[in-house]
């Protein structure tokens, strides 16, 4: 018996066995306020430490299901979350569309930049499935193995935030290349028509095979000017999330254009999603007014709050449940977990959520 069903609180599941993150984003309402932590796999976790240093490259562990399993099952195995989710990478898409991706320990994704229209007509689709079905295989293997009250969440990078890296070839400091891109359109819309058919091929197969909700990160939505962010942000998001629910009604649709600021708002209408990820920018009272009332919103803790811990966590944590806690609500970061995160403050974390 672990210390939480002492205490008369049955692990991850609540009183009537139901997923309390689905049911949330399913718009039902019930008492828990689910919990889960965007890259709550990885490096903070001695033993996802230990599973890294065994392999040759990162993409070799998003490739082998069993490695892949195993990492996405580390957090929760550790730790009481309603979610888990699968483990692989927004980069797996230009992989698949036959653009080099290598990643460099400490220096991140280096992928070889596309150049010209040449390079933007070279990527294909045709393989994408069969470079991508150990992804899928991970995912079936999660799905009949997750305890029962834990959501089993896929993802992929939204197109224009997987564009920046194949058109910068990284981590950018200034985008300028993307940018450019962007104004002169011949290229970049085929480029975000590719890459939103491959996104939508790529998350329709992760549901099939077992993912229950699917999350489309869309990281450097705060980079885009505010007249070019609906063709390039909302557009493409809103196509992806009609596909997913014209095969799919009931899978929920979470989405998290990270810096968005007061265009989270048309966005979330706009895109029929049925949850935003708000980054810890946005300010709470304002998401009372402008996103609740329309969707489930996630966040936002500053993921620094965490690597702090202790009472200052405390009292930020319980701010946000005081505020948020009165819609539909569902406690993550406002971005992912950083590496030097102490394990330990994770605990004390959801139990202040839980308590
Ligand atoms: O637990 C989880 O969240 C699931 C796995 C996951 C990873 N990446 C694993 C990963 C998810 C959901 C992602 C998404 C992702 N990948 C995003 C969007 C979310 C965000 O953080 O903004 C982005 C932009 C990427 C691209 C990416 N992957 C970069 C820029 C880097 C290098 C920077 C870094 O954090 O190291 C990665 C590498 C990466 N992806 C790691 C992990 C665990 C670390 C690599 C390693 O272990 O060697």
């Amino acid at each position: 018996m672990t210390s939480l069903e002492h205490k008369g609180i049955q692990r991850n599941t609540d009183k009537s066995g139901i997923k309390p993150l689905l049911s949330v984003l399913q718009g039902k309402k019930i008492e828990r306020t689910p919990l889960w932590l965007m890259r709550q796999a990885g490096r903070y976790l001695p033993e996802y430490r230990q599973i890294r240093a065994g392999v040759e490259s990162f993409l070799e562990l998003c490739y082998t299901p069993k490695l892949a399993v195993e990492v996405t099952m580390q957090p929760i195995r550790r730790y009481d979350l309603d979610a888990a989710i699968l483990f692989s990478d927004i980069l797996t898409i230009p992989d698949a569309l036959n653009q080099n991706v290598t990643f460099y320990e400490g220096k991140g994704p280096v992928l070889k930049r596309l150049e010209d229209k040449n390079d933007v007509i070279h990527l294909s689709l045709d393989h994408m499935t069969y470079h991508l079905a150990p992804v899928y295989e991970t995912i079936r293997c999660l799905s009949s193995s997750l305890p029962p009250a834990v959501t089993l969440i896929g993802f992929a990078g939204a197109p224009w935030t997987v564009a920046t890296y194949m058109i910068e070839g990284g981590i950018s400091r200034d985008f300028s290349r993307v940018k450019q891109w962007m104004l002169d359109d011949k290229l970049f819309q085929p480029l975000i028509e590719i890459l939103t058919e491959a996104t939508t091929q790529h998350l329709l197969s992760q549901i099939a095979a077992g993912a229950e909700v699917i999350q489309i990160f869309e990281t450097w939505a705060g980079i885009v000017p505010e007249d070019e962010f609906r063709r390039w942000v909302t557009e493409p998001i809103m196509k992806i999330t009609k596909a997913i629910h014209e095969s799919y009604p009931s899978i929920p649709v979470i989405a998290f254009p990270r810096g968005a600021g007061i265009q989270y708002e048309a966005f979330a209408i706009e895109t029929n999603v049925q949850a935003v990820s708000v980054d810890s920018s946005v300010p709470l009272t304002w998401i009372i007014d402008h996103l609740q009332p329309n969707v489930v919103v996630q966040g936002n803790l500053d993921p620094s709050v965490l690597v702090a811990g202790g009472n200052i966590m405390r009292e930020k944590v319980q701010r946000i449940l005081d505020i948020l806690e009165r819609g539909s609500f569902v406690f993550n970061l406002g971005h992912g977990i950083v590496p030097k995160t102490p394990f330990e403050h994770v605990t004390q974390l959801i139990d202040v959520v839980r308590a």
